[in-house]
């Protein structure tokens, strides 16, 4: 799959710089204990969502996403976020799900094994997540024989007023590229050359209209099973590219009170809030993951972040935690037959930068704007706790970003699938231990294939191990090996 790069091609280089001792690590503020709303965590490392591609095609925990857990668990962060499971009862492919009480039971199984493999210290929350639709991108010729929905616009730019449907498809085939693609308006045009993408503006469709309607009581119902089944919070998935994320963006010019200016574009994630708090315990957090910049034209800058932040904290949110870009507006291209995918473009990079870069580097992209959000919502008097990942891969790192109040909590995705152990190493003074990331996006490669999400560095290690799990092609351990303390 193609990732956009900064031309730049500044190539940076992980290290490990200072590791603590186990007693330096002790005083570290890393490792003080934070209050998330009713939850208690024992420190500041957070393992943000990650979907490694291990639910079956009904949506259901197997046992393979247990031990992917567990594993992280015995690294022992704070918490850890499950990956974006799907809030409504439809098929999904592999994608994780809690849209009806039959998941209660495999989700219960989980929080149990990350209890024990943590002995109770790790936190556990579950991102929930609705999108709309996206189909893949077609063959031409199928979109033209098919496809295309043939409109009285179409006839007319083809002199074929009165033509029947088939006639306007033949004469469309038969023009040559650039005559052909002139005939297409701009979303015809981008559903034949990235693949047809619903988008929250299209009113017309009912089930589009009716969002604002449907999604408070989805996700309400999502995040009661979240507590039934243990959980000890949610996180609503208000970043990326997905459908409340779309209702935040500078794009959406809804016309129903639920878009144009930012009290409209914040209206559904805030009612949406108010339904999950009702919905759950209070012994259970309720936060969001946003965006603290989108990193597309036109579309929301941190200004709106703070905005929203803002309005979120003051409904009454336990934790925002920030990401960044990983939009569908400037994805590249999927091959023909694969769906695009948000992680592809300029704002993909943004949200997963690599190793090769520009001069602001792959480390602490999102640190200014996450900072600026901070200030903004201690400078209105609120303390909600906020979380940033991006690159972070070092204990110094990690420590600079609580010490210059850039967050609350650190966000360590690519680096704590590199070495779950990272945690629990630095804590006891086995830092130099660690294995370092080095944001080569293999790992989210497999992610845009949906195929079983492991790290290069060590995926092929001690493969003659009898009975380890595999992956679906035999070639890689599903889980990075043990530490051997
Ligand atoms: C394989 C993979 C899957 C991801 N899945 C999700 C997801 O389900 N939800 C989400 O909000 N972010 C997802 N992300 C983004 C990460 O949570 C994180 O924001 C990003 O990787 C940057 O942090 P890092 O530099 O520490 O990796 C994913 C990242 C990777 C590498
Ligand atoms: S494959 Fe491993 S080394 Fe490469 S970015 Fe992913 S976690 Fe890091």
């Amino acid at each position: 799959m193609a990732m956009w790069r900064p031309k730049e091609r500044i190539r940076y280089d992980v290290a490990g710089g200072h590791w603590p001792t186990a007693a330096e690590a002790l005083q570290a503020r890393l490792f003080q204990p934070l209050q998330i709303g009713p939850v208690t965590l024992s420190g500041r490392t957070w393992v943000p969502a990650m979907v490694p591609w291990r639910a079956d095609d009904e949506g259901f925990v197997t046992p393979a996403v247990i031990d992917w857990y567990r594993r992280f668990a015995e690294g022992r962060p704070a918490a850890i976020v499950v990956e974006a499971t799907g809030i409504r009862d439809v098929p999904s492919g592999p994608l994780l799900r809690i849209g009806h009480d039959r998941f209660i039971p495999g989700l219960r199984e989980l929080v149990s094994a990350v209890r024990e493999a943590s002995a109770g210290e790790t936190k556990l929350f579950i991102q929930i997540i609705d999108f709309l639709s996206v189909r893949r991108r077609p063959e031409p010729h199928k979109y033209f024989e098919r496809f295309l929905r043939i409109t009285e616009d179409h006839r007319r730019q083809l002199q074929l007023p009165h033509a029947p449907e088939e006639a306007v498809r033949q004469a469309l085939l038969a023009l040559n590229e650039p005559a052909r693609l002139a005939v297409l308006s701009p979303r015809e045009r981008e559903a034949l050359e990235k693949g047809y993408r619903e988008r929250v503006t299209d009113l017309e469709l009912p089930h589009v209209e009716e969002l604002p309607r449907t999604l408070p009581a989805l996700f309400a119902g999502a995040a009661r099973r979240a507590a039934d089944a243990g959980f000890d919070g949610v996180e609503l998935h208000y970043a990326h590219a997905y459908t409340m994320s779309s209702f935040l963006s500078r794009t959406n010019d809804r016309s129903d009170g639920y878009g144009g200016s930012l009290e409209g574009r914040i209206r559904l994630p805030l009612e949406v809030y108010q339904a999950v708090r009702a919905a759950v315990p209070a012994d259970c957090a309720v936060g969001c993951r946003l965006l603290a910049d989108e990193c597309i034209d036109g579309g929301s800058s941190v200004d709106d972040a703070v905005f929203f932040a803002k309005a979120l904290a003051r409904a009454g949110m336990d934790f925002l935690s920030l990401s960044r870009g990983g939009k569908f507006d400037d994805a590249l291209p999927p091959k023909i037959g694969e769906a695009v995918y948000p992680y592809t473009g300029p704002s993909g990079y943004e949200c997963m930068p690599s190793y090769y870069s520009d001069a602001k580097g792959p480390f602490g992209r999102n640190q200014g704007a996450a900072r600026t959000i901070r200030q903004a919502l201690r400078a209105a008097g609120m303390m909600t706790p906020t979380v940033v990942a991006g690159g972070v891969h070092n204990f110094e790192q990690a420590e600079a970003l609580l010490t210059e109040e850039v967050a609350d909590v650190v966000g360590i995705a690519r680096q704590a699938l590199a070495d779950p152990d990272f945690f629990i190493k630095i804590k006891r003074g086995c830092g130099a231990e660690v294995r370092l990331c080095k944001y080569t996006n293999y790992c989210e490669a497999l992610d845009g294939r949906h195929k079983e999400v492991t790290c290069e560095l060590w995926d092929r290690e001690g493969l003659d191990e009898p009975g380890l799990p595999r992956s679906s092609d035999g070639k890689r351990r599903l889980l990075a090996p043990p530490w051997r303390r």
